[in-house]
């Protein structure tokens, strides 16, 4: 397929391109991540997500700006009905190349083929433990072998990216690393770790549970694992490999210095409010722009004044109920 070339990017005030948006289309979540989801926070109270109308013109407007790379996220994006309606409308927006999607995997066996029709390209699954047991501490969810034949699912689509994404817990490092590694061997997933971020809700796991990338690289590479070249499209993950191994180990390390240079994103919460920075607080409400087509200049001006107040690095910790789901390091 051929493209048409893609206008000029945005730029930030600290001269970064900015071409990759992450869109949350719901808040509403069927897991109870212990490092996501605060005790006693119910974001699925009174929800009213954009529609794929408000969807499409944002996207449109955002391609008219340069963007090239979508990807849906939540809470959970499989819970929303019109998932594949939202899929095909953004893989149909010129300017757009990619659309991704990041899935706690339960609805995905069901999901792959329709979603592959509709255009997607590449799909990023939560698997924090390849334990069943330990899987339903983590996620508060029986639903081990379903998230594992949703990855099948994907992979026999073929969506023709499928990434895994686990956050690292010192614990299943501790127990299943090199479970997680054998997986990589015959099997071409690339399993990504995710170092895990503090919130405000989640201080304690974090102080007990955490292990730091730097800790898990010094490990992959006494294993023989080496890194790879970078490839503008991997994000902020490294990625490594190994001669014996088809599949390929990630590690997105938020705390390391300079993670925060390449940054290319944008994020939109599912309320439309435009968020510069995963960890700022700074919100721009896009929904009033969006109801009809008439506005659509009076869009790109606003997306366009706020890119140039992007911070230039994360300030962590953050938190507020509903954040955690929306990380925008996770994408690849
Ligand atoms: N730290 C690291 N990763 C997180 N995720 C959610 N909350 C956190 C956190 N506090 C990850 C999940 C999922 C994606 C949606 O975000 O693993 O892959
Ligand atoms: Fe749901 Fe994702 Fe949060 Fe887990 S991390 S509770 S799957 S939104």
């Amino acid at each position: 397929m051929s493209h048409p070339a893609a206008a000029t990017a945005l730029r930030d005030a600290f001269g970064r391109e900015l071409r990759y948006l992450r869109l949350s289309v719901t808040e509403r979540c069927n897991f109870r991540c212990v490092y996501c989801l605060p005790q006693g926070c119910d974001r699925e109270q009174a929800e009213r997500p954009l529609s794929l109308a408000e969807i499409g013109r944002l996207v449109d407007a955002l391609a008219g700006l340069g963007f090239t790379k979508v990807r849906l996220t939540g809470g959970e994006p499989t819970l929303r009905p019109d998932l594949c309606d939202l899929v095909r409308r953004v893989a149909a927006t010129p300017g757009i190349r990619r659309v991704g999607l990041t899935t706690n995997g339960m609805r995905l066996a069901e999901l792959a083929p329709e979603l592959r029709r509709a255009g997607l390209s590449s799909v990023n699954v939560s698997l924090d433990s390849l334990d069943p047991d330990r899987f339903r501490e983590i996620t508060g969810s029986s639903g081990f072998e379903r998230v594992l034949s949703g990855i099948e699912a994907a992979l026999a689509a073929p969506i023709p990216t499928v990434k895994v994404n686990a956050v690292l817990l010192r614990d299943v490092v501790d127990g299943e690393l090199e479970r997680f590694l054998a997986w990589t061997r015959h099997e071409p997933v690339a399993v990504r770790f995710i170092e895990l971020m503090e919130t405000a809700d989640n201080r304690e796991l974090f102080r007990e549970r955490r292990l730091p990338a730097a800790e898990l690289q010094a490990r992959l590479l006494r294993l023989g694992w080496s890194e790879l070249p970078r490839d503008p499209s991997d994000g902020p993950a490294a990625t490594f490999g190994h001669p014996a191994h088809v599949g390929r180990v990630g590690l997105i390390s938020a705390y390391a210095r300079g993670f925060c240079d390449s940054c290319n994103r944008l994020r939109v919460s599912s309320a439309g409010d435009l968020r510069l920075c995963l960890f700022g607080d700074q919100t721009v409400p896009l929904r009033p722009l969006l109801a009809d087509d008439s506005q659509r200049e009076a869009l790109a001006e606003r997306i366009a004044s706020a890119v140039a107040r992007k911070p230039a690095a994360h300030q962590l910790a953050w938190g507020a109920c509903g954040s955690a789901s929306n990380l925008a390091v996770t994408g690849g």
